[in-house]
């Protein structure tokens, strides 16, 4: 069970880049048990539909709409295809990106422009196109999934600028579509486990190494990161725009020259909970009398 109310977003329609893997499945699974349709968009169509129907097996909650968010005619159809199809777009999370590991004195022209495509300028055209199509008119909120670059993002600098400008298009943003009674609002994530990050990165064991600089000592869940998404799209957040949410467990703020936090076990445990697809849990209810 998510923590939040059941049925808090019944009625509403999100569309979630990324939205088929790691902490965009997440908080594809959380909407969803929540009441909301959404709509997964990335360039894998395969794992995209896999995924559909996997978390909604009757096709009803979840969509699959394969989109490269780095081309302005697909991004438009993937907007207009969701409101025709669903009535209506009430949250936008873009989760989609991706980058790799190289020394900046390394990058091509061509590597960087392609990590700036991807996860600045597709969360540019995602956020004009639902708010000409649909937000402009009837308001709505959006979070971009950023990353945790308070001390730059060494060997990953392309992505740390990149999120760095949308951090501060979300401010703009903020500002300019208030009076469409949109807000905007980022989320960025600590070191976070998922199944889909251990197999980016390897054998690294990056996971485990990053515990000692983590105050919490331990790595954040998926869902530690779905239920904040929640939070900033829920009415609950109704005074909140043009903010980042660190969910990092204070790991940005640590420097273990002024403090030494030794291994402990003392952090409260990631709230997991196990997701059930609606149709399941519609039958699992009926068939308890519920
Ligand atoms: N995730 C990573 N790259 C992407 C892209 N170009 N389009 C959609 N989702 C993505």
């Amino acid at each position: 069970m998510s923590v939040f109310r059941p049925g808090l977003f019944s009625g509403k329609v999100a569309i979630v880049t990324g939205g088929a893997t790691g902490i965009g499945k997440a908080i594809t699974e959380e909407l969803v048990s929540l009441g909301c349709r959404v709509v997964i968009a990335s360039r894998k169509e395969d794992r995209l539909h896999a995924v559909a129907a996997e978390l909604s097996p009757g096709g009803r909650n979840v969509i699959a709409k394969p989109c490269n968010i780095r081309s302005e005619d697909q991004v438009k159809s993937l907007v207009s295809s969701t409101i025709s199809e669903l009535g209506r777009i009430d949250y936008l999370v873009n989760n989609g990106g991706g980058q790799f590991s190289a020394p900046v004195a390394s990058f091509s022209l061509k590597g960087w422009n392609a990590v700036m495509e991807t996860n600045l300028t597709g969360t540019f055209l995602m956020c004009r196109e639902v708010f000409n199509q649909s937000m402009k008119e009837r308001g709505g909120a959006i979070v971009n999934i950023v990353i945790d670059n308070y001390r730059g993002f060494p060997l990953m600098a392309h992505s740390g600028a990149a999120r760095a400008g949308v951090e501060n298009l979300t401010k703009s943003l903020s500002v300019e579509w208030a009076e469409s009674g949109v807000r905007i609002n980022c989320i960025a994530p600590g070191i976070i486990y998922s199944s889909t990050a251990s197999k980016n990165y390897g054998d690294l064991n990056v996971f485990e190494k990053s515990k000692p600089g983590i105050p919490a000592k331990r790595c954040g869940s998926t869902r530690e990161v779905s239920s904040a998404v929640c939070f900033l799209l829920s009415p609950g957040a109704s005074f909140i725009s043009g903010d980042t949410l660190k969910v990092d467990a204070a790991s940005s703020l640590y420097s273990p020259q002024l403090l030494q936090i030794e291994d402990h076990k003392n952090w409260p445990e990631a709230h997991d909970w196990e997701y059930k697809p609606q149709e399941e849990a519609d039958e699992t209810r009926s068939s308890n009398g519920a």
